[in-house]
């Protein structure tokens, strides 16, 4: 594509705003996937799967390497042991969502730690038993608070409020989601929800949700999988009691990487409080005690809610990403981050006839990376073509696409190209 289409930047002013902008772009720090002709997709689903960042291959090739020179004597001799891998990301990851290092461990996968932090966060007594969580929400969340709540003998019908869109709105207002706690008062046990929309990219007000749930004496957490890596999180300042996320989205882990789990210090420290345990969760100076030792000793941190011992080989391309992380600066990345995704939307905004609409809040507060777009009629059968030009974004019926341009590794040219395809499949660009 060479020429300018009415309306949209020029190409050569693109490629301008590539070479200019104050935070460099990370790209060939990652393998992106070419076309056929060997050009690069047009990659804009880092909302879902993060690209491979090259050295998460080095990374996981230690351990392969390790594992065949040393077989058990990795767990202590490994250049990394692997007996406390867990530990290197206390520090990255708390940098990540705003935590004291003791309040953040890389453990299992989302749901998973979900299920076991509402073990410990949902706690009903008396009349306090109410969850309170958004829709939509992303189905293994619901999933995940009705079986949580059956498993205990409660009907999910009776127990569950749910906060949703007003009329004719496609996004949550923070002023009904605090009405909806001050009304709940003191039957609200514990508040569940997505810090960022998964259907809309919308960045709720995770502080004032905080507030709110605390003013009537209910726990407070947040399913993080659209917000780390995306948006700067400040979970200790917020006071969040808890929080899970994911690590093969914005994180660039991989499919079904090590998920992440956040424990304000203040339960973090409390070894008294109810969990699921298992010896990873033990004090590491007792664990190898095994029968020895027969009562639970948890280590006053996030650490304590771990049960097995981890997934080394799903950790270790975590590490290669959180790196990138540290290299840019949360607070970088999300100044590039508004600048794509401002210009993505300016650049969709201006295609002639659009038989679309973006359905992410505009104010900056309020998005990430992530765009999502409502389209008239046939959605599935022009994505499809849009697919076949060479985007990778992702569809979820009946009508939104979903795209996310990431500042680690997506360019102005990216957001281009895709707004020209959505504008010749969607609207009255010309070829
Ligand atoms: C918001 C949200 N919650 C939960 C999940 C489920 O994650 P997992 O399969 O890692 O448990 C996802 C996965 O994409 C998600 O986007």
């Amino acid at each position: 594509m060479t020429t300018a289409h009415r309306g949209l930047a020029d190409v050569a002013e693109v490629r301008r705003l590539d070479e200019h902008d104050p935070v460099a772009s990370m790209r060939d720090r990652f393998a992106v996937p070419v076309q056929s002709d060997g050009s690069d997709v047009i990659y804009l689903c880092g909302n879902s799967l993060g690209l491979l960042p090259l050295t998460a291959t080095d990374y996981v090739n230690e351990v392969m390497d390790e594992w065949r020179r040393l077989g058990v004597a990795g767990h202590l001799q490994a250049r990394t042991p692997w007996y406390s891998y867990h530990e290197v990301f206390r520090e990255q990851g708390s940098r990540l969502v705003g935590a004291k290092p003791c309040e953040v461990v890389m453990m299992n996968s989302l749901t998973i730690n979900l299920h076991l932090l509402l073990t410990s966060f949902y706690r009903p007594e008396g009349s306090r038993t109410k969850l309170l969580m958004e829709m939509p929400a992303f189905p293994s969340d619901i999933y995940c608070l009705q079986t949580h709540l059956q498993a205990r003998g409660l009907c999910p019908e009776e127990h569950i409020i749910q906060v949703r869109p007003r009329q004719g709105s496609d996004v949550l207002d923070t002023g009904d989601i605090l009405a909806a706690i001050e009304e709940a008062g003191d039957s609200l046990a514990t508040i569940m929800m997505g810090g960022v929309n998964f259907l809309t990219g919308q960045v709720l007000d995770m502080a004032a949700i905080a507030e709110a749930g605390h003013r009537v004496g209910a726990m407070v957490g947040f399913d993080l999988a659209h917000a780390a890596g995306n948006v700067p999180l400040r979970l200790h300042d917020w006071n969040v009691d808890f929080g899970a996320w994911c690590s093969y989205k914005y994180l660039n882990a991989g499919p079904g990487a090590i998920a992440g789990a956040f424990v304000h210090e203040r339960h973090a420290t409390n070894t008294a409080l109810p969990r699921l345990a298992g010896w990873w969760g033990n004090d590491p100076d007792t664990r190898f005690r095994m029968h020895l030792e027969d009562a639970f000793v948890p280590v006053p941190s996030a650490d304590s809610w771990q049960t097995s011992n981890p997934p080394i080989l799903s950790m270790a391309p975590l590490r290669a990403s959180l790196d990138l992380f540290d290299a840019v600066g949360m607070e970088s990345l999300r100044s590039r981050s508004l600048r794509l995704t401002r210009f993505l939307r300016e650049q969709l905004e201006a295609v002639p006839n659009r038989r679309y609409r973006i359905t992410t809040p505009q104010e900056a507060e309020a998005h990430g990376c992530q765009l999502s777009i409502a389209v008239d009629g046939d959605a599935q059968q022009a994505f499809e073509t849009i697919e076949s030009m060479g985007v990778v974004a992702d569809f979820r019926p009946p009508n939104t696409i979903r795209v996310a341009p990431t500042p680690l590794y997506n360019t102005f040219e990216d957001c281009h190209r895709f707004a020209v395809l959505m504008g010749q499949s969607f609207g009255t660009l010309g070829t």
